[in-house]
């Protein structure tokens, strides 16, 4: 997305996944002994490990299929481990895999605090008490144009907010992820204002698609993808689908979220999925399908307009991007 030189880092970043992934996946069919040598032909070191996918975690128990699923393949779980957005673990794509292995994320709590009547610190177990969980194969499209289908497990973030009883002035939710210096290498980097921000509008916060998940592929959810608790929003851009979340707040004004705050000729507070309005630097008209070559055409609201669009009727989406 961003940073030094924004232009520069995303069209390189584009039209490399493709070969990024090859070479992963390269890597991942030789034996210990050739990926050495392919190392050495690749010439960076730092790349053998990146080619090492999340190690797999506990099993989730009592996962319901969901009928909000889309029945694309998904991709697979070396790519959702290694390609990833995750700034407080580095900028590049492989570092979060290598740099969140060791991220601590028992206990955790989540604060909550605001416009409710329940404000304080919630245990993620108590979150998560009787609470059904659903694997969500979902659509995932990145505003740097890549895009993958990931079946997250999850539940839906309207059974928190219901928990919290917000008052009749909350009218926004904003979301705070972890800020640990001593565990997120990342942090040390002016690159965003740090702890990362996001936020959403009520309604769309208690929108049925809208989930918190704490899980992939049926297991506990890897570091590199936003463990323990992670914002899955499926029609708007990745950015808005914050990580690590310590921190929930019900605001009455719309929050200013960090990419909106680092660039907010680009970065806007919607960031819903729209073939029709492009970034200032690129078009947004096509993606490439993570592990496909051909790019395919962008759907409104990533293909979820039939249940989201009613949310934005009479609203100028080139304006509100
Ligand atoms: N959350 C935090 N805390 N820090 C980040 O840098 N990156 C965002 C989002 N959530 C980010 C974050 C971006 S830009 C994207 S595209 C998605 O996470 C990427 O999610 P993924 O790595 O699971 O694909």
């Amino acid at each position: 997305m961003l940073i030094k030189r924004p232009a520069d880092i995303r069209s390189s970043e584009i039209t490399d996944k493709k070969l990024y992934l090859n070479r992963r996946e390269f890597l991942g069919a030789t034996a210990a002994t050739t990926a050495a040598v392919a190392t050495g032909v690749l010439g960076s070191a730092a790349f053998a490990e990146a080619a090492t996918a999340a190690p797999h975690g506990r099993k989730l128990d009592n996962v319901k299929k969901s009928s909000f699923s889309t029945d694309e393949k998904p991709n697979k779980w070396e790519e959702i481990t290694t390609y990833n957005n995750y700034y407080e673990f580095g900028t590049d794509k492989d570092s979060p895999s290598m740099l969140a292995r060791n991220y601590k994320t028992e206990p955790w709590t989540v604060m909550i605090d605001g416009e409710c009547n329940k404000k304080g610190n919630m245990p993620l177990e108590d979150i998560l008490k009787g609470q059904a969980l659903e694997e969500r194969v979902y659509r995932h499209r990145c505003v740097e144009a890549w895009s993958m289908i990931i079946p997250w497990v999850g539940f839906p973030l309207a059974d928190l907010i219901k928990k919290c009883e917000p008052t009749s002035k909350a009218k926004f939710i904003e979301f705070t992820t972890a800020y640990d210096t001593k565990q997120m290498p990342g942090l040390r980097s002016p690159v965003l204002h740090w702890p990362y921000v996001e936020g959403l509008r009520l309604d769309e916060a208690m929108h049925p698609l809208t989930i918190l998940a704490v899980g992939l592929y049926g297991e506990v959810i890897p570091n590199q993808d936003g463990a323990p608790l992670r914002l899955v929003v499926p029609w708007k851009y990745g950015f808005k689908h914050i990580k690590a979340i310590q921190k929930i707040r019900f605001v009455e004004k719309q929050p200013l979220n960090t990419w909106q705050e680092s660039a907010s000729q680009e970065y806007g507070f919607y960031s819903n999925v729209n073939p029709t309005v492009d970034h200032p630097r690129w078009s947004q008209a096509t993606e490439r399908r993570i592990g496909e070559f051909l790019r395919r055409k962008t759907l409104m609201f990533n293909g979820y307009g039939d249940q989201v669009a009613s949310m934005y009727a009479g609203m100028d989406l080139k304006r509100n991007y």
